[in-house]
């Protein structure tokens, strides 16, 4: 019950005003237990990625990375320009601050800091430009929650090897620890990289996406082991020199579609969905939240390697010290989610051409829409890692334009309104939820998938800004906090 209703409730019982008083608290209170509102500290933010929204690709000192390299060669789009949001900063935050966000999830362009990737240049132009975005948040009341690496590795640290050479994590560790001490003292939300399975499968496992080497049986999963220990490198650094002056959680931000079974009465579909979610999820996740890979992996990359001849499983060994060194570093369970796949169980592939897919061996369908994927992926990773608090780092709906965007709204307000049945009947701590995003930007090449809440006009020098329904729509729910 509202409090105008409230109020013509005490006017037609003629009430006192101890009794209106009385009244409306219990309405407020019937609020609080209503399950369509967010808890009081839930975080409702939307996020963006440096390569995708910034352009300036040359200017004021950024070195090259991957993603520069690979549109000026390939594809017919670049993030050259982008949505230029180097220059249109302060519009980009005032928006943010205009949509009621609590939090603003963006990432630090490596090579804007550090033009090779290591700290034989700092970029003191670099690191104004985020400190300024930085400050502008917290002079709004909006946390800042940083990831230090989505996607866009140096050139230079490609050359090296990138995730195929343990040179990247000392690289690593060196940028985060800069970016610690340079801006740990307003960021309290920090993700060491963005998702890592995207990372390996894409850009090491294929050849459409930086840097696109296309080793897709053994490179895949020597770049997750890499990663891995380049992660829990950042992590302990923030954990023995920052966190004790700077109190803030470090986590890293994972991805996948849910995997559904098929035939939810099936064994054998139950198991391909296992399967399916720990070789996307649990790949990352079981060595930092239980302690090395899971069997799964092990047994079906270490079983088809030895039936291809090899001397040793495709899938890199970790070492019990490299084990414990992964183990435990995260604070907080972070995961981007756009979808749910059906997921059936087929028989193993012959032995041919060695590949992630085929040692996964499953049948998926395309990825679609299905709010109710969201609370059952949110249950599966609680029983699994029991991480203590969950943040959904993206989740939106991507269509091809227009400023009437009723389908990303439905899509939206279902994604929340299954967040809020695994809070409230489930009991899952999910803390927050960042909507992919903030405006339209460059889609890994194209401009024409359309996932922003606010429009960008690429056809205009000025990129111009305007705000679609679903900006709108959220804005209320953010002033509302209730769907
Ligand atoms: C580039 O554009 C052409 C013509 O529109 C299209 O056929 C091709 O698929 C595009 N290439 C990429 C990599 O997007
Ligand atoms: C390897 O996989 C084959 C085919 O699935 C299976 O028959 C065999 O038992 C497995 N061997 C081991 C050692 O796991
Ligand atoms: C996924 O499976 C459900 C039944 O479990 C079915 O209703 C739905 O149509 C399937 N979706 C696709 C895309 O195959
Ligand atoms: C996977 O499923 C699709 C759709 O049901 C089917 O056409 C295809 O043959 C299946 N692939 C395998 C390898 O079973
Ligand atoms: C770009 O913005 C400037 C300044 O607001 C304005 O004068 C100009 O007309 C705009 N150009 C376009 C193409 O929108
Ligand atoms: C936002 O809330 C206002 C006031 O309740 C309402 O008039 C408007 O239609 C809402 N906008 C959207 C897009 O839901």
């Amino acid at each position: 019950m509202k409090c105008d209703a409230c109020f013509l409730v005490s006017f037609r019982y003629k009430m006192t005003a101890l009794q209106v008083l009385l009244l409306c608290f219990i309405a407020g209170s019937q609020a609080l237990l209503d399950t369509r509102a967010f808890p009081p500290d839930f975080m409702l933010g939307v996020a963006t990625s440096a390569y995708q929204i910034e352009g300036a690709w040359n200017e004021d000192g950024k070195g090259e990375n991957v993603f520069d390299f690979f549109y000026h060669t390939q594809g017919n789009e670049t993030g050259d320009v982008a949505c230029d949001s180097y220059h249109k900063w302060e519009e980009d935050i005032q928006n943010v601050v205009d949509l009621g966000a609590q939090f603003y999830r963006f990432s630090i362009s490596w090579t804007r800091i550090l033009p090779d990737g290591t700290l034989g240049n700092i970029n003191q132009k670099g690191i104004d430009y985020y400190m300024n975005i930085i400050k502008a948040l917290k002079s709004n009341n909006i946390e800042p929650v940083v990831t230090i690496f989505h996607y866009d590795e140096p050139l230079h640290i490609s050359k090296l090897g990138g995730f195929l050479n343990d040179a990247i994590v000392d690289y690593f560790g060196d940028f985060a620890r800069l970016l610690y001490s340079t801006f740990g003292q307003y960021v309290k939300y920090w993700l060491t990289i963005n998702e890592p399975s995207i990372i390996c499968l894409y850009g090491y496992g294929s050849e459409g996406f930086a840097p696109a080497l296309g080793v897709i049986g053994d490179g895949i999963y020597r770049c997750s082991y890499t990663l891995l220990k380049a992660h829990a490198r950042a992590y302990h650094i923030y954990d023995e020199e920052f966190r004790a002056t700077q109190n803030g959680k470090v986590s890293i931000a994972m991805e996948g579609p849910w995997y559904d079974p098929s035939d939810p009465s099936s064994a054998f579909d139950q198991e391909a969905s296992e399967r399916a979610l720990q070789f996307r999820e649990g790949w990352f996740a079981n060595p930092i939240f239980v302690g090395d890979w899971h069997q799964i992996l092990k047994d079906r990359i270490g079983n088809r390697s030895q039936q291809e001849g090899l001397a040793r499983s495709r899938l890199p060994s970790f070492t019990e010290d490299e084990i414990a060194y992964v183990k435990g570093t995260s604070d907080y369970y972070s995961f981007n989610v756009y979808g749910t796949v059906n997921t059936t169980w087929i028989p193993d592939e012959e032995i041919g051409e060695a590949s992630y897919y085929s040692d996964l061996g499953v049948n998926v369908t395309d990825v679609f829409d299905d709010p109710a994927g969201i609370r059952k992926f949110l249950n599966w990773i609680n029983d699994r890692y029991n991480p203590g608090e969950i943040m959904i780092t993206e989740n939106g709906k991507e269509n091809g334009g227009g400023l009437e965007d009723d389908d990303r709204i439905q899509y939206i307000q279902g994604y929340l309104s299954s967040i809020l049945d695994a809070i409230y009947e489930d009991y899952v701590n999910v803390i927050g939820y960042s909507a992919w995003s903030l405006m339209d930007n460059f889609e890994w090449g194209t401009y024409s998938r359309k996932f922003g809440l606010i429009q960008v006009d690429f056809g205009s020098p000025n990129r111009t800004r305007t705000w679609k329904k679903a900006a709108y729509w959220y804005k209320n729910v953010t002033a509302s906090r209730q769907l």
